[in-house]
């Protein structure tokens, strides 16, 4: 049994730790280097920071740490004040050490010693070791997520000449996806019936502290559309002057719009008379029929508003992904390597986009679930301590590993945040 266990463990390990060192391929040497905005973090302290989360929480405690570790806590921890003073995050572009190369030999020294630490951890530690190790590899998920739109917005930072696209140009066309003249499914809205319904992940699978506990909560009877809202949608919006009514917004979204100069969603750039958009396969003409992508809370809140309607709640979202039948492997997902939003299919009744595809913003803000309890020890810093002026995100975007998200998943980013793969759906 323990065997098994530590043979699957390891398997996952191998491969998603694979996964990511996978997706640095196409970097060139100079771009390991480069923060583009305080947000985002430079490629060297991605795969370093993901190897410290296992060297630090996991061989420091269970054995395997190499004291030559000790040399990389500074520059690779993030955000945990229990573990000791940290490189502050806008510093991650300006360091020349730990250079690369001593990030990738440190990144393979910490899987060394974590597949021997699988292998051979005396069977009273397996509970804690697997727990803390199955949170480190999700940990590595979700860096993947970020490490990719961190590379989107570094590229396109870099100056016209020299942008770079991450993967190649697909064909305009690919066989399979509507033409250009097939109209998107209309929008429509589901009625959904509301309740004292079940919220939280439920279930022996992983789930972050912040999805327990599962709890009871009301929820009025209400109607989701049953598509995301597109870039097609988002132009018309445009030209009735979305972003130049004040009324439409939120105050403080109505100041990050003057203040920032929002005229269209973040990477959108008129040339011509045609839109076009930055992307991890390059300049693309915008996809009328597609997901619009890189929008803020701020901006999807005013959309809404402008349509006659407003954002879910996150338990609105919820319920109706489990009456749906959330499934992710209808979703437009990394593992599918699209890196590009999908328009809506025709041929699905109901709600569809739920899974993949861009992440959900909600009107909710990001709190503790009634009952909720972070994680034990170092790690109650992972989540908790940012409930606090967020906004919750449901379902996952085409940058997300397939295996990572499920219908209780909840990400949370600032309100003005658009460099993250966000869109929208309308409810009323
Ligand atoms: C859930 C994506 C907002 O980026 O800070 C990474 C994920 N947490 N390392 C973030 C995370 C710790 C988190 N988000
Ligand atoms: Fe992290």
């Amino acid at each position: 049994m323990l065997d098994l266990a530590r043979e699957r463990l390891a398997a996952d390990f191998r491969r998603i730790r694979a996964k990511s060192l996978a997706l640095c391929a196409p970097l060139r040497p100079q771009e390991w280097r480069v923060q583009s905005m305080p947000d985002v973090s430079p490629p060297w302290w991605n795969m370093g920071h993901t190897s410290w989360f296992f060297a630090r929480n996991v061989l420091h405690e269970f054995g395997g740490y190499d004291d030559e570790f000790a040399h990389f806590e500074y520059a690779l921890n993030s955000y945990y004040e229990g573990l000791g003073p940290h490189l502050p995050r806008t510093q991650r572009g300006n360091v020349a050490r730990p250079s690369t190369e001593e990030v990738l030999t440190y990144r393979s020294r910490v899987d060394e010693r974590m597949l021997m630490l699988l292998a051979n951890a005396d069977p009273s530690a397996w509970h804690r070791l697997a727990e803390l190790t199955t949170i480190g590899l999700q940990h590595e998920q979700q860096h993947q997520e970020l490490l990719l739109t961190e590379i989107l917005h570094n590229r396109y930072c870099d100056v016209a000449e020299s942008q770079l696209a991450y993967g190649d140009a697909p064909p305009l066309r690919p066989s399979g996806t509507p033409s250009r003249s097939a109209a998107t499914p209309a929008l429509s809205f589901v009625s959904i019936s509301g309740g004292v319904v079940e919220i939280g992940h439920q279930g022996d699978g992983f789930a972050w502290d912040n999805e327990l506990p599962r709890h009871r909560a009301f929820v009025a009877d209400f109607a989701l559309a049953n598509r995301l809202v597109t870039c097609g949608e988002w132009l018309m919006f445009m030209a009735d002057g979305g972003y130049r009514s004040a009324l439409l917004w939120l105050s403080n979204g109505w100041s990050a719009t003057l203040e920032n100069a929002w005229q269209a969603p973040h990477y959108w750039e008129l040339r011509g008379d045609a839109w076009q958009q930055w992307t991890l396969r390059g300049w693309r003409p915008v996809e009328p029929h597609a997901p619009v992508c890189h929008v803020s809370f701020y901006e999807a809140d005013a959309f809404a508003r402008w349509s006659g309607a407003r954002l879910p709640t996150e338990r609105e979202w919820e319920h109706a992904a489990q009456v749906a039948g959330f499934d992710a492997q209808a979703g437009n997902l990394i593992d599918d390597g699209r890196m590009l939003t999908r328009p809506a299919q025709h041929d699905v009744a109901g709600l569809q986009q739920l899974a993949g595809d861009v992440w959900e913003w909600t009107s909710s803000h990001y709190e503790p679930y009634p009952g909720y309890r972070p994680f034990d020890g170092a790690l109650m810093e992972y989540n908790g301590k940012f409930m606090d002026n967020q906004r919750v995100l449901r379902g996952g975007s085409f940058a997300t590993p397939r295996e990572h998200i499920r219908a209780s998943y909840r990400n949370f980013w600032p309100a003005d945040t658009r460099f993250q793969c966000t869109g929208l759906r309308l409810a009323r």
